[in-house]
């Protein structure tokens, strides 16, 4: 029997932990640092995402057989290198392999070398020159930070005086730290979330998902990091996901071994499908959250297995379940700006669905807010309806005044 460690505390993880819970292969799961939902499946242990030492010495002394990466924040902290450097066998990409997320800019030269479909695009570094070529431009203007800004580093502007506080937001003020902006053309289409295991140039596509990033009903409000999520999507046909993995995932994956790069974890397109087929808006270097929840659930074949496959370099074959699954999540009210925490949940017992935690706490056998987005229901149903009804019957149950979710997810695909 197998331990294993998984690396992160939100619902994401929640998902991973309750997935390789589901392995006939696994009888012990860790999570580093987990959260008060995980709890029940793993044993939280304290050590941070980016304490890389503290997290391969804890896998070398409890004997763990594989570990697991959430987050980018542990890969950008160069987790995977460590591990390897150790000979602790580990699921995630190396820190310059995830540049593919961390870096919009490798990203982009990547797309460029290897012929994928991506918006054109200049980088600056002076604000000058950005917004000179930006106010010449016709809107929406779609203006990047350089780096990792935890979701926060676009801006599509609408207006010239939106983009150019935008630039000199990331540009003059530095609010991201020293940096540089892509300013890309503006796409238009449905967009959805396109995560594949792949391991060098294999590459084993999971099921196709769509995230809400706005935050209110009828996509308006700030992004966040996405207010809900379902599998399957209806108007992504097999042959837009096919023509995807095609030109899209297997070209960066044989991209980067040729770069010397080789990637062993999850690609994540996140896609848009325009006029001329699919397009890339971004890739992540990991498991997306929400996706992963509505994803994961939807998955017969061993998690286990094909994580260890992957990290063999082993062919696998993924097997899924027919059901349609969707997730909302519940949020702190004033999220993605400043909230409250420390407020009580109550009802939880009374919910069937499926509850990940993204930011709980638990306090005298409460479970406490403790997060923007903080938990996240989801159910299933012969079809996505079925499991939206599922969930918001479920969400009426909860009872925290101090919580908001969005009521229309699935609303491109549920017509009723
Ligand atoms: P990202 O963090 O790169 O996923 O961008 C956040 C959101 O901004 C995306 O989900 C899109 O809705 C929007 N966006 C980013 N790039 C573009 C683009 N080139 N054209 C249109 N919308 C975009
Ligand atoms: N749901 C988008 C992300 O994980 O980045």
């Amino acid at each position: 029997m197998k331990k294993v460690l998984v690396i992160g505390s939100g619902g994401r993880e929640h998902a991973i932990v309750e997935a390789l819970s589901r392995s006939p292969q696994v009888d012990k799961i860790y999570c580093a640092p987990g959260n008060a939902g995980i709890s029940a499946l793993a044993e939280c242990v304290g050590i941070g995402v980016e304490d890389v030492d503290a997290l391969a010495r804890f896998a070398a002394e409890n004997a763990v057989d594989l570990t697991v990466v959430g987050p980018e924040a542990a890969l950008a902290a160069g987790v995977a290198d460590r591990f390897a450097e150790d000979g602790l066998r580990i699921f995630g990409p190396t820190k310059g392999a995830a540049r593919i997320e961390s870096s919009k800019e490798f990203a982009k030269e990547m797309m460029d070398k290897y012929n994928v479909p991506t918006a054109a695009y200049r980088v600056f570094d002076e604000f000058g020159d950005a917004w000179d070529y930006v106010r010449k431009r016709p809107l929406p203007a779609v203006i990047k930070y350089d780096g990792l800004a935890a979701g926060k580093g676009v801006v599509v502007a609408a207006t010239y005086d939106e983009a150019e506080a935008a630039l000199r937001d990331m540009l003059l003020d530095a609010s991201f730290g020293k940096g540089r902006v892509v300013v890309e053309d503006f796409l238009s289409g449905p967009e959805f979330s396109f995560m594949c295991v792949v391991s060098g140039e294999k590459v084993y596509p999971l099921a196709v998902a769509q995230d809400h990033k706005r935050a209110f009903d009828g996509d308006k409000g700030p992004n966040t990091g996405g207010m809900g999520a379902y599998s399957p999507v209806p108007f992504i046909s097999d042959a837009v996901r096919d023509e995807a993995l095609e030109r899209i995932i297997r070209p960066v994956a044989a991209g980067l071994v040729k770069e010397g790069l080789p990637f062993t974890g999850i690609l994540y397109g996140g896609l848009i499908l325009t006029e001329e087929g699919p397009k890339v808006i971004e890739f992540n270097a990991r498991f997306g959250d929400p996706e992963t929840e509505v994803v994961l659930p939807r998955m017969k074949s061993d998690i286990y297995a094909l994580f260890n496959a992957a990290v063999d370099g082993e062919d696998f074959e993924i097997e899924w379940n027919p059901e349609a699954v969707l997730g909302i999540v519940l949020a702190s009210k004033g999220y993605p700006g400043s909230y409250a925490k420390g407020e009580v949940i109550k009802g939880l017992d009374k919910v069937e669905s499926s509850v990940y935690h993204m930011g709980t706490a638990a306090k005298d056998g409460s479970i406490l807010t403790a997060g923007g987005r903080v938990m996240m229901v989801v159910g299933k149903g012969a079809d996505l309806k079925e499991a939206r009804d599922k969930v918001l019957a479920d969400i009426a149950r909860i009872d925290c005044a101090s919580l908001f979710s969005r009521s229309d997810i699935g609303y491109q695909a549920i017509k009723s």
